[in-house]
């Protein structure tokens, strides 16, 4: 019997400041994806938001350079359920092609933060990952945060405001940060971060200011929390209704902490699977994680990072609902700590898409 293989399309790239990492990771997914099952479509979108079919080499992806290749088609996901494909212009016009499921491998803006999963469910597609809701609140961590402080889950205090109200009056906003957080030093995100692009550390007025500045250009929403000392610690999530958490694992940054740098250029940031906490406190993470991916409403698979305090204290930093896919990723290293690794994880987040498109869980 000859078994129909499904089509996926997997999309990379987008406009987003992760639009790098985004590369690397969508090659280490399609190498994963088994091609006896699957016909593998890739789409890339370019930093400027431009949608094309690409059908070269996965090298060519990571490297960047699939946007010069002649072969690329312009092609996009068409809104419309009865298509429920992909739309590709020709030069005779347009052609269609089904598709049974799509795997967005995408961070940060566009990718990672509801809206591409707005245009999925309206194509009828079945999808890997978050939908809409989850997406979106987790992007926003002046939302999870209050989400999350809402059902009890403990994090670093915090405080927040527009940058448009700051612009108006700074004072009064550095006087509230201050009241709220009573001491130096304070971390300051825009909301909608990732990568720790416009991220700083503040150890006074001073730097705080130049810090919301920092911010301030890359969102509209400025949080600020608390200095919290601890280990970084990450638990990958993976299911639906009924999700199973990892093992957590530590990251000990080169740098003072996490940065951009840190995080993709310095082989000197060590990872620890499991994390150097004990089990006590490992069995609280997991189940924190569990409560707080169900909370969000997150389904297929998210990355839950905590910190963890010397006196034993879990505190939930930020849910990542598209995490990095790089060979040095945290999430496929947990998975593989739980021996759910490569095909097997991949072909995993494919069926929990399926699953959640049928059973709408
Ligand atoms: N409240 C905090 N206290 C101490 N370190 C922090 C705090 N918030 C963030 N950091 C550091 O900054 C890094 C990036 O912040 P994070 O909120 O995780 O943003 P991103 O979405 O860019 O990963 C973290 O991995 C951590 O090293
Ligand atoms: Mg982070």
């Amino acid at each position: 019997m000859i078994v129909q293989k499904k089509r996926i399309a997997v999309i990379f790239g987008g406009k987003s400041s992760e639009h790098e990492i985004s590369r690397i990771s969508a090659s280490y997914v399609i190498s994963k994806i088994p091609t006896d099952k699957y016909e593998v479509l890739t789409i890339g979108i370019t930093k400027k938001g431009k949608w094309m079919l690409y059908t070269g080499s996965t090298q060519a992806i990571s490297d960047g350079s699939w946007e010069d290749d002649k072969n690329n088609k312009t092609a996009f996901i068409t809104p419309d359920a009865s298509v429920a494909g992909l739309a590709v212009i020709t030069e005779g016009g347009c052609k269609i092609i089904k598709l049974d499921v799509i795997f967005p491998v995408l961070h940060g803006k566009n990718g990672e933060d509801g809206t591409i999963q707005g245009l999925f469910e309206l194509s009828g597609i079945p999808y890997v990952g978050c939908g809409v809701l989850a997406s979106a609140d987790c992007m926003d961590k002046v939302v999870a945060n209050i989400m999350l402080e809402q059902c009890g889950i403990d994090q670093a205090k915090f405080t927040w405001f527009y940058s448009s109200d700051y612009q108006k009056s700074p004072d009064k906003y550095i006087e509230q940060t201050e009241q709220a957080l009573l001491k130096y030093p304070v971390f300051v995100k825009p909301a909608n971060a990732g990568s720790s692009v416009g991220i700083s550390k503040a150890s006074n007025r001073e730097e705080l200011q130049k810090a919301i500045e920092t911010a301030m250009k890359e969102d509209s929403k400025i949080l600020i929390e608390e200095n919290i000392v601890g280990k970084e610690v990450e638990c990958a999530v993976l299911g639906n209704d009924d999700p199973m958490a990892s093992i957590p694992g530590e990251i000990a940054p080169a740098s003072e902490f996490y940065d951009y740098d840190a995080k993709y250029n310095n082989a000197a940031s060590e990872l620890f699977i499991p994390a150097r906490i004990s089990d006590e406190l490992i069995y609280k993470l997991r189940v924190t994680a569990l409560k707080a991916y169900r909370a969000l409403g997150c389904t297929g698979l998210s990355r839950v990072d905590f910190f963890v305090t010397d006196e034993g204290r879990v505190l939930l930093n930020e849910i990542n609902t598209l995490p990095g896919f790089t060979s040095i990723s945290m999430y496929p290293k947990l998975m593989a700590a739980c021996d759910i690794e490569g095909t097997d994880l991949i072909e995993r987040l494919i069926e929990f898409a399926y699953e959640r498109s049928e059973k709408n869980v």
